[in-house]
């Protein structure tokens, strides 16, 4: 049985039936191929998305030849996403020369950045709907049939789209995404986010909960709770981040903030995995730490981007932290969570990084050792705060040079983190069959390391303590030792 069968079957609150259908079913007996690139909010916005086309009539479909409606849900992090969403929208248009019926439909960052020139200039699309208006898109598509161009770019101060309950796309039935927030107001003076993704706002944490429950009534075993900056999560009865400071007193005496959301949902699903990403040094309150260490289903992971060891780049990047506070950071996360795993992201030749804002970085690294890591070379992207006024001056060789020393560093701390896990014994929720031997299972232990071993006869969703007898950089193999918790079989 298809994962959407099992969902349709799951209940759905009368009320929020009526909020999410905007009226009978247009799309009835069609079909809708939906394509995601980018961030695990992305993805999970895609869910968003086949929730509200599954109510319009659609049905999913994982083959593109009998596609009625093709979606490509985009990224503009970095140049590099936006060209592999361009060459991905060529092919589906030879298919379209062949089947001009077919709609073809651009969500996401990158609706939101390039907007109606995806008309105008390339003619790729039928369809352009940024990331706060797939409310809308049932009625877009109206417009569509109607002969219409169909575009809603409008970014909204209050959607979270708290009441949609998700499609769950091809996962694995066992581990889920949750959003907790949407929207950024960093503004990192590299990043496309926030002039994509609009204003920080948070959802409402009842709703969270209640899906956080659903997902466990359903069968799920693990929960990660999203947000561009988890941290700065904050309900004072809605409204956005910036304005809190205007709220009633009682508003914010109330307020919840990450921290307490943390509490209410480990306490709601005391039996269910929660991780959460991605944190943000500047606003990761030691509340939150304290959060973690109390709650044994609060995995022990931090993803804790850095972007860079150099203050004078940190400060040029905005990111309102310099050096030794992110190392004060990681000593009281080693202190209040100890055996916290840890992950970062990098930015290797942000304009004007010197070879010792470099070598500033590579020593960051060498006293934090990440468990893992995200690296990339710096794109400049348009309208940024660094692509108006900074020189992408950095040489692309030397970039390049810089991110491969950066990644040779991680990849020798990942293998000695990994060799210290040897002998030990991990619970592990397992999400599936290795990618390598179909006698072989893979899962992750509470620091997110993946963890092989020989399948026996245990099965996917089930808890199991793993001693860890080898490592490589990538993974832990081990051998299961029994249940962590008894199978619900
Ligand atoms: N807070 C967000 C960050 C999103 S972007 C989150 O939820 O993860 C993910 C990562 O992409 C960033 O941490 C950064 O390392 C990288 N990145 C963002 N803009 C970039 C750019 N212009 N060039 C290169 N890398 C970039
Ligand atoms: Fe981007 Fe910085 Fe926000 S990296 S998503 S502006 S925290």
């Amino acid at each position: 049985m298809s994962k959407i069968s099992e969902i349709e079957r799951a209940p759905l609150g009368e009320e929020r039936q009526g909020e999410v259908m905007i009226r009978e079913g247009l799309g009835q007996g069609k079909k809708l191929y939906l394509e995601s690139y980018g961030c695990q909010m992305n993805f999970s916005d895609s869910e968003i998305v086949a929730s509200i086309l599954q109510k319009d009539g659609y049905e999913t479909t994982n083959n593109l030849e009998e596609a009625d409606l093709v979606l490509l849900n985009t990224c503009s992090i970095r140049e590099k996403a936006e060209q592999t969403v361009r060459n991905r929208l060529d092919q589906f248009n030879t298919l379209k020369a062949k089947n001009p019926e077919l709609k073809i439909g651009v969500l996401g960052c990158m609706a939101e950045r390039v907007r109606e020139k995806f008309f105008d200039e390339e003619k790729l699309v039928d369809l352009v709907v940024g990331p706060d208006a797939y409310r809308d898109l049932p009625n877009l598509l109206e417009e569509l049939d109607g002969g219409r161009k169909a575009v809603n770019v409008i970014l909204s101060k209050e959607e979270t789209y708290h009441d949609i309950e998700p499609v769950r796309l091809g996962g694995n039935g066992i581990t889920s995404f949750v959003s907790i927030t949407r929207g950024c107001d960093n503004m990192c003076t590299f990043c496309v986010v926030p002039f994509t993704r609009g204003r920080e706002r948070s959802r409402d944490p009842q709703t969270i909960v209640e899906e956080v429950i659903q997902l466990w009534n359903d069968g799920y075993q693990e929960v990660t709770l999203l947000g561009q900056n988890v941290d700065s999560y904050l309900w004072y009865g809605g409204g956005l981040k910036k304005d809190f400071a205007k709220a009633s007193t009682m508003a914010q005496a109330t307020a919840v903030h990450f921290a307490d959301l943390l509490h209410m949902v480990a306490q709601a699903v005391p039996d269910m995995r929660i991780r959460f990403s991605t944190s943000n040094p500047q606003d990761m309150k030691d509340e939150v730490l304290h959060a973690i260490a109390d709650h044994p289903n609060i995995c022990k992971y931090i993803h804790l981007p850095v972007q860079s060891g150099s203050s004078r780049i940190l400060k040029e990047m905005n990111r309102g932290h310099n050096r030794e506070e992110y190392f004060a950071l990681i000593d009281r996360i080693r202190r209040i969570i100890p055996g916290c795993g840890l992950s970062q992201d990098m930015i290797a030749g942000f304009p004007g990084e010197t070879e010792e804002d470099h070598q500033d970085t590579l020593s960051l690294m060498e006293y934090v050792k990440y468990d893992f890591g995200y690296m990339f070379a710096y794109s400049e992207r348009p309208n940024t705060f660094a692509a108006r006024k900074m020189d992408d001056n950095v040489p692309l060789e030397v970039k390049k040079r810089r991110l491969n020393e950066i990644i040779a560093l991680q990849q020798k701390h990942s293998a000695e983190r990994n060799a210290a896990y040897v002998g030990q014994t991990f619970e592990v929720l397992v999400e599936g069959r290795s990618k390598r031997s179909e006698d072989d299972l893979f899962g992750r232990t509470t620091q997110n390391t993946v963890v092989v071993f020989p399948r026996e006869d245990y099965r996917a969703g089930e808890w199991v303590n793993v001693t860890v007898e080898r490592s490589t950089a990538a993974t832990l193999l081990g051998k299961a030792v029994g249940y962590a918790r008894p199978p619900r079989r």
